[in-house]
């Protein structure tokens, strides 16, 4: 299959869809990948790399849209790139359509093969090519609620780890998924004294399973996230509520009763944001301070680490990648339940559920 790997043009987004050892797998395979020049440069791959690894590279994005029977790609496609689509293509990609009635109905005119990343979904209900920038923005929720808490960005100038004589800050994690789990175990790990909230008992018991009684669990409600809140520098929000927009479980009463310079880092702020107070922001201006709280929402995390990103998605990416070129989509999707999930367009037709109610068109059924 000939495969294309273009830049991404979406503002301050640096991942790219493949790193050269991504190419090197499939070109191993027999198969031909287009690669944009500097489509790795964001993330710290450079041309030569990709060239080593096998790629074909091109000057022109429209050219990688011409040649690629699968186009690989980490955002949406946008602008320019809606009019260099083929009918017939297959469009491997984060799509998130639910949320974007235009591109849709752009994307249904084209008649492509959508594939979306956010939709493949293994049989315990997980979701292998979303949990990785979970555990991404889980880890980095951290590094910026400890930026946060230095003095010279409005907070209360606390070292997450303390120091000999000197006690670690208090974080308390509202949310024990992949996120939650991912930021208490970085937390643990510099020092700091940690308890994880979760509504789900037997999750709650998971993680105090496994964390060495170094990690406090305690059951969500009101009256324990007020507590826990009033008690902490750094308060870390991971919900999820799957389909929903994210619980405001951290009122603005909550916000105002906190330590003066103590922090919010709002992960789930991409649904909406589980703290009253929260409004999204960007990596060039990250914080914004309400009742003397230092708020942390940016709604692309994973996007101010590119390169660990991009290696982390190619990770959980390239196997799929390989069946759908290997076998073609339709003898893929039919021996991969999983990966089948991930099919959100075909042939002008919406094909996943979330997607056909988003928008009340109707959902067809695919018979392979
Ligand atoms: N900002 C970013 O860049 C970024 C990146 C990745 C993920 N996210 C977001 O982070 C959030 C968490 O993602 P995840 O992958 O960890 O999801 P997950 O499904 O793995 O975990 C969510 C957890 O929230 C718990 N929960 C639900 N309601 C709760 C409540 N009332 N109190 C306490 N816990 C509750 C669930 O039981 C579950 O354990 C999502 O909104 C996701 O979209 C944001």
């Amino acid at each position: 299959m000939q495969i294309g790997v273009v830049k991404e043009i979406k503002s301050s987004e640096n991942r790219v869809a493949a790193t050269p050892a991504g190419v090197r797998a499939f070109t191993a395979h027999g198969h031909t990948v287009f690669v944009e020049k500097g489509a790795g440069v964001g993330s710290g791959f450079q041309d030569e790399e990709y060239a080593r690894a096998g790629a074909k590279l091109l000057d022109d994005p429209k050219d990688v849209w011409a040649e690629g029977d699968m186009i690989m790609k980490v955002k949406e496609p946008m602008g320019p790139e809606l009019d260099w689509i083929r009918t017939g293509q297959i469009i491997f990609t984060y799509l998130h359509l639910a949320a974007n009635r235009d591109l849709t109905q752009k994307l249904l005119d084209k008649k492509i093969v959508g594939i979306a990343y956010e939709t493949v979904q293994l049989e315990d209900g997980s979701l292998p090519l979303l949990s990785p920038m979970s555990e991404v923005a889980g880890r980095l929720s951290v590094q910026m609620g400890a930026y946060c808490l230095e003095s010279q960005h409005g907070g209360m100038g606390v070292l997450l780890s303390g120091i000999s004589g000197v006690r670690p800050a208090r974080v308390t994690v509202i949310g024990g998924g992949v996120v939650g789990y991912s930021a208490a175990v970085v937390a643990v790990g510099i020092g700091a004294q940690v308890s994880i909230l979760d509504r789900n008992p037997l999750r709650l018991r998971y993680l105090e399973d496994i964390s060495d009684f170094r990690l406090v669990t305690i059951m969500s409600n009101p009256a324990n996230i007020v507590e826990e809140c009033l008690q902490s520098h750094l308060v870390i929000g991971s919900v999820l509520i799957p389909g929903a927009r994210a619980p405001k479980l951290i009122t603005r009463d909550i916000i105002r009763q906190m330590m003066p310079g103590s922090a919010v880092v709002d992960v789930a702020i991409d649904q909406g944001g589980c703290c009253e107070t929260s409004h999204p922001t960007t990596h060039e201006a990250p914080t914004f301070i309400v009742d003397d709280v230092v708020h942390y929402c940016v709604a692309n995390m994973p996007g101010a680490v590119p390169r660990t990103s991009t290696i982390a998605l190619t990770n959980v990416t390239l196997a799929y990648g390989l069946e759908i070129a290997g076998k073609g989509y339709e003898k893929a999707m039919a021996e991969d339940p999983a990966l089948k999930k991930g099919l959100n367009l075909l042939n002008g037709q919406v094909c996943y559920p979330a997607v056909a109610e988003a928008f009340t068109l109707p959902c067809s059924q695919v018979d392979f």
